[in-house]
């Protein structure tokens, strides 16, 4: 389901007949997969592969899969489909994203960017998208319109956390509405989709959108706090890369909160340019051990809580275990 070069973060589930059911699932979207990045220039096919074929975690089309659960046509042709538009679209970005955040590790693998160059990065990421969007035409209007909106908030979000926001905002608060667009609108919408396109009780559909927005955001923090956190390129990805190019965390901008004295030179180094190696691993080290990460910790925790909390109207059973799991385990996460 994922490649050998990522960390599993798959979607816990702990009853056996639920786990192949979305296994035999995922296969079939995989092949899906396969099939719809073919483009008729063959570079085009290529570079569409090369980010698809390093791994993923695939979170969201799971969760696409997994909130199909709830409804009666979890088996329908239009879940898969749905799991593959989520999937492409989250692909396309993750190309776009690293162009703005000059990555040159993702999925374990090269960048796009670095590979070949940001052109081939953008353009990708453009086919992706456009792929994509034909696929959503074939889940008819509504989806088309839902997909739209869901694509605007994650743009939105990512050209929010270019701008400095406005001497009297809250940093936190407009940092939150980043997180909220670029990570928990797609993750949402996710939810939404695997339920609405089985046939769930609107309540239950409503109840999976904000639960997917809540966790996504939760998603996108724990990420955050493992770019700073972790010592190793496990995640496939260069760890202290959001410092290295000035984007704010949660864990940061609290941090710039402390008026403590201890704290002058983190805060000092926080101000510049990391981009120097030295400069850049003194912040980095000094960033760990500050209470601001523990901070950011509990934060997460704290809307997973709130996440588990509107599962409530589902029934229950192994899907909402496996729903609750994985708030849990975005919570905690490691890798
Ligand atoms: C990466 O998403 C971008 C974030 C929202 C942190 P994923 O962590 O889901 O990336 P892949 O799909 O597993 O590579
Ligand atoms: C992830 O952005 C959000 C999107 C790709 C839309 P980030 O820049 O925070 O994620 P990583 O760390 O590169 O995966
Ligand atoms: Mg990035
Ligand atoms: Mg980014």
């Amino acid at each position: 389901m994922t490649a050998q070069n990522q960390p599993a973060l798959a979607l816990p589930v702990v009853d056996e007949e639920l786990a192949t059911r979305l296994q035999a699932r995922m296969a079939e979207v995989e092949e899906a997969l396969t099939g719809h990045i073919v483009s008729e220039a063959d570079f085009v096919t290529t570079a569409a592969r090369h980010l698809m074929n390093a791994g993923g975690k695939r979170f969201r089309p799971l969760l696409v899969l997994l909130a199909a659960e709830t409804g009666p046509n979890a088996a329908s042709d239009d879940v898969v489909t749905a799991a593959c538009v989520v999937e492409l679209t989250h692909l396309a970005s993750l190309y776009h994203d690293d162009v703005m955040d000059e990555a040159d590790l993702r999925r374990g693998a090269d960048s796009a960017n670095s590979r070949w160059d940001n052109h081939v990065a953008i353009l990708t990421g453009d086919f992706l998208f456009s792929k994509s969007s034909e696929l959503t035409a074939d889940l008819g209007a509504d989806a088309v319109r839902i997909q739209a909106k869901t694509f605007t908030k994650l743009v939105e979000g990512q050209i929010l956390e270019t701008l400095v926001p406005a001497p009297d905002a809250d940093p936190i608060a407009h940092h939150l509405r980043v997180v909220a667009g670029k990570t928990g609108s797609l993750i949402a919408t996710s939810a939404l989709y695997g339920a609405r396109f089985a046939g769930a009780p609107r309540e239950i559909e409503d109840a999976l959108a904000a639960y997917g927005e809540i966790v996504g955001a939760a998603f996108q923090l724990s990420d955050d706090i493992l770019d700073i956190a972790s010592e190793s390129d496990e995640s496939g990805k260069t760890p202290g890369t959001d410092l290295r190019e000035g984007v704010p965390t949660l864990p940061v901008l609290l941090a710039q909160r402390s008026a403590d004295p201890a704290d002058a030179r983190l805060l000092e180094l926080l101000g510049t340019d990391l981009d120097d190696d030295v400069r850049h691993a003194e912040a980095l080290e000094l960033l760990r051990a500050h209470p601001a990460m523990n901070e950011a910790r509990a934060y997460v925790v704290a809307r997973a809580t709130e996440a588990k909390e509107l599962l409530k109207v589902l029934p229950e059973g192994p899907v909402r275990i496996a729903l609750e799991g994985f708030a849990d385990l975005v919570a905690t996460r490691t890798a």
